[in-house]
């Protein structure tokens, strides 16, 4: 219908419907809206079929329909918004039931250290009563102390850029891709000549520390592997240490973590900073040796790393190693918490999600 043919107010107020509908805060607000457009005295609708009524016959066909549209138009609109108001007075009364003003009110959450960083302080719990402290390095750190000052050679495939990220135009500088570089620094900070002509090492008689921390490198993100990850690196130096000191230290240590009936076993194994080199597994708590996922139908999940310290690395330093001997190792913090929490997979402990990190991870 042209709109011109209406009276002026009900052109206006069909113009403003929209606005005026979008306004109803409430359903009483919509009845008034309703009875002023629709309802069945003096509407706006009641006075077109009045004028209907009057219309000349020739009119009353094209005129009906017209009236009839526009009427259905807002009483579709309408319903419309009923039907909103109504959900949301339905949602507001299941909300005043729900309240229960006898209950105490919800309590500011509390913060807490993540799971991975509760785990690595007790590792550091479990070596402190054995006379270790804690040393740290940047993970920011050089070719130097990575690689070199490891022996690790020069065409050694973990200093590829597949395997390790590089930053960009900064000569030699990469970020960690483990915790042994912090043997590099505290073998030469010791080993250096003070003024006296002795060393750290010489004035102490030895030491005895471990380096928590976060490594990278570029491995796909799956259930047991993510390019940032955690170790504890453990090292002791002194005269006349060998292989029994490393196997009982590292036997009593898991006993510590995994408790009295932790099952370990040792196998030779290759690094080039430790002569010989062993690594360390102990036996799948997730299955109990059965086979698992995570121990890949083994049985056992390899731990760490470990051996006594390379001549070459003490030299390096500036260690006489026909004086002087160590044990180091390199222990993977997520495997250990996935083995004492039984979680099979190591994402859980970097989504955080709430409900997980809230139950420690089950490292409590
Ligand atoms: N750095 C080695 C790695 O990330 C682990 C390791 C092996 C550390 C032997 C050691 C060690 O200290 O002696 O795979």
């Amino acid at each position: 219908m042209e709109l011109s043919l209406l009276p002026n107010d009900i052109q206006e107020a069909h113009r403003d419907f929209p606005a005026s509908l979008a306004g109803c805060a409430d359903l009483d607000a919509l009845m008034r809206l309703k009875g002023a457009f629709v309802g069945r005295d003096g509407s706006h609708a009641a006075r077109l079929m009045d004028l209907l009524k009057a219309a000349p016959k020739e009119q009353k066909r094209e005129l009906g329909a017209a009236v009839n549209t526009l009427k259905q138009q807002w009483e579709e609109a309408l319903k419309t918004r009923q039907g909103e108001l109504e959900q949301a007075r339905q949602r507001d009364a299941a909300l005043a039931k729900a309240w229960d003003p006898d209950l105490p009110p919800p309590l500011p959450t509390r913060g807490a250290l993540h799971p991975l960083n509760r785990l690595m302080e007790r590792m550091v719990d479990v070596f402190r009563p054995l006379g270790y402290h804690v040393e740290e390095g940047p993970e920011a750190e050089t070719e130097a102390h990575n690689f070199d000052g490891l022996n690790i050679p020069q065409d050694h495939p973990a200093r590829g850029s597949a395997d390790t990220f590089y930053f960009k135009g900064q000569d030699g500088l990469l970020l960690r891709t483990h915790t042994s570089p912090v043997q590099v620094r505290v073998l030469r900070r010791i080993g250096a000549r003070g003024a006296d002509g002795l060393s750290e090492l010489e004035r102490s008689g030895g030491i005895r520390f471990l380096a928590p921390g976060r490594v990278y490198r570029k491995d796909e993100i799956d259930p047991t592997h993510s390019p940032m990850f955690h170790q504890v690196e453990g090292m002791i130096v002194g005269k006349g240490i060998g292989m029994h000191h490393l196997k009982g230290t590292l036997a009593y240590a898991m006993k510590a973590l995994f408790g009295p009936g932790a099952d370990v076993r040792f196998r030779p194994s290759y690094f080039p900073f430790v002569e010989p080199g062993a690594e360390m597994d102990v036996r799948c708590p997730l299955c109990g040796g059965a086979g698992c996922r995570v121990c890949k139908s083994s049985g056992w999940v390899e731990l760490l790393g470990a051996g006594l310290l390379h001549p070459n690395i003490l030299a390096m330093a500036g260690i006489d190693p026909a004086v002087w001997s160590g044990f180091a190792f390199g222990m993977g913090v997520e495997r250990t918490a996935m083995m004492v929490s039984q979680t099979p997979d190591l994402r859980l402990f970097f989504e955080n999600d709430q409900r997980f990190l809230k139950t420690m991870g089950g490292l409590d």
